[in-house]
């Protein structure tokens, strides 16, 4: 640290599960390890059971708890909002903060339909203009890999975007007997894997290609239509080992109202084709969040299971030789590296969230608009919606709906009418070809 203290930041955070336990590890993290302008206090816990989130509080670092989130808003002291509560509680939450000047962390899904992100996005706006900051959770553009791979393609690494194909699979709901917690509910969720974990490739494919959705064709699919209702402590997400994920059932089934897995086909505002699949029924996928980019120059690879490696493919590399490079993404030159350790010592899950709020400070501190914005997040809320259209329309091509921005043609013509696009393998090729002429060696 440098020169004189920086400036409380006085933070509550609503929720204290899973994504509690992530998000209070980062606010306790960041100053410790970056540079911050202000100092992040975590200042007060909101849960609804006083025992439990007494508890959370003490063990996670926060100095006072509360049970309703109302009180968040009409304290004074409070300069952040960080909502880390199921999608059904998003909205109302993030526009009350707004509304009463505070800067507001939500996590992702932004919300649980298309009408509430376009108020929040709205609100957001607003607030802005009276210097008040507001941020989705996309963690996973804070992973340095994918950092890195942004970077690439912004330089022009692997050429014009091609084709990009996503993946998020999970396993954790394979098993029929796991019981209906709040992520199997609409009412509560939104959507099944869709908004859970297709919402983070969908805000990936953005982020990495610096595009957006044009259009879907979807495919929705729920294997399991009946489970065993949770056990009361299971049903808010207060009691299953901190992972936010499954949990003890009780007594009696109810009705799966989600999406196990979804599918989608897409294109990008430029026209490149994009193909999308989120399940939590893929046995022996863990949390493998894939992403290939193919641009006209090369390729990108990442799978979260191995999260501190890109893999780079040069198309002009000469053939013998050719292949992904694997890029351990822990140099002190990578993203955010420099903070943490030396090189090869590698980066985990929870890494992520300290970067998320490294930034988030630093845009509150500097009076900028933090990234992913609420517009974003609207962004990905009309995909998710136009893939659940799609789906209920026998997989009809569907366009997201835009601000005003022309839509692109869904057949892709804009991108593969591009003849001035250089063919670097026909050029590689040809290159490689004369490398091994007779003629031209000599
Ligand atoms: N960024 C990521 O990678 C990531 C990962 C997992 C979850 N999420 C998102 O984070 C959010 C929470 O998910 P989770 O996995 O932490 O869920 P969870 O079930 O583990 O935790 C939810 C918490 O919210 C509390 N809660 C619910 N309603 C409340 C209310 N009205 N007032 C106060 N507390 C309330 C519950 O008691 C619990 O503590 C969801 O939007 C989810 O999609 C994001």
């Amino acid at each position: 640290m440098t020169g004189t203290s920086p400036q409380p930041l006085k933070v509550a955070m609503i929720g204290y599960a899973f994504m509690g336990r992530a998000h209070s590890q980062a606010w306790r993290t960041a100053g410790r390890f970056f540079d911050l302008p202000l100092d992040p206090q975590m200042s007060l816990l909101v849960g609804r059971n006083p025992d439990r989130t007494q508890q959370a509080a003490a063990q996670l670092g926060w100095s006072e708890t509360t049970g309703d989130w109302r009180e968040v808003i009409e304290r004074d002291d409070i300069d952040v909002v960080d909502i880390c509560t199921p999608g059904d509680s998003h909205a109302e939450i993030a526009l009350a903060a707004l509304e009463a000047g505070k800067h507001v962390m939500v996590e992702k899904p932004m919300a649980n339909s298309v009408a509430e992100a376009e108020q929040m996005a709205r609100a957001a706006d607003h607030a802005a203009a009276r210097g008040v900051r507001s941020m989705v959770g996309f963690t996973y553009r804070r992973v340095p890999a994918l950092q890195l791979a942004r970077e690439l393609i912004a330089e022009g690494r692997i050429g014009q975007v091609r084709q990009v194909r996503a993946q998020y699979l999970q396993d954790w709901l394979a098993d029929p007997s796991s019981p209906l917690t709040w992520r199997l509910q609409r009412e509560r969720a939104g959507s099944g894997a869709l908004g859970d974990i297709g919402a983070h490739i969908i805000d990936l494919t953005c982020f990495l290609t610096g595009e957006r959705f044009a259009g879907v064709s979807g495919m929705l699919e729920t294997f399991v239509s009946e489970r065993p209702l949770p056990a009361e402590a299971s049903a808010d997400g207060s009691e299953h080992n901190g992972t936010g994920l499954g949990g003890r059932s009780g007594e009696g089934y109810g009705a799966v109202t989600v999406d196990d897995a979804a599918l989608a086909m897409g294109r990008l505002s430029s026209g490149a084709p994009v193909v999308l699949e989120a399940s939590r029924f893929a046995w022996g996928r863990k949390n493998a969040m894939r992403i290939e980019v193919t641009g006209s120059l090369g390729a990108l690879s990442f799978d979260f299971e191995d999260m501190n490696v890109l893999h780079v493919y040069d198309a002009g590399e000469p053939g013998r030789t050719a292949g992904f490079t694997r890029v351990l993404a822990t140099e002190p030159d990578h993203p955010y590296v420099q903070a943490w350790w030396p090189p090869g010592h590698g980066l985990g899950y929870e890494h992520g969230f300290t970067h998320q709020v490294v930034d988030f400070v630093h845009a509150v501190a500097a009076g900028e608009q933090p990234t992913p914005s609420f517009q974003e997040g609207l962004h990905v809320q009309r995909v998710l919606d136009a893939v659940e259209r799609s789906s209920a329309e026998r997989s009809t091509w569907t366009p997201v709906e835009t601000d005003g921005d022309p839509a692109p043609d869904p057949t892709g013509q804009a991108l593969h009418g591009d003849s001035a696009v250089p063919s670097v393998r026909e050029n590689s090729r040809t290159s490689h070809a004369r490398q091994n002429s007779p003629t031209e060696r000599s």
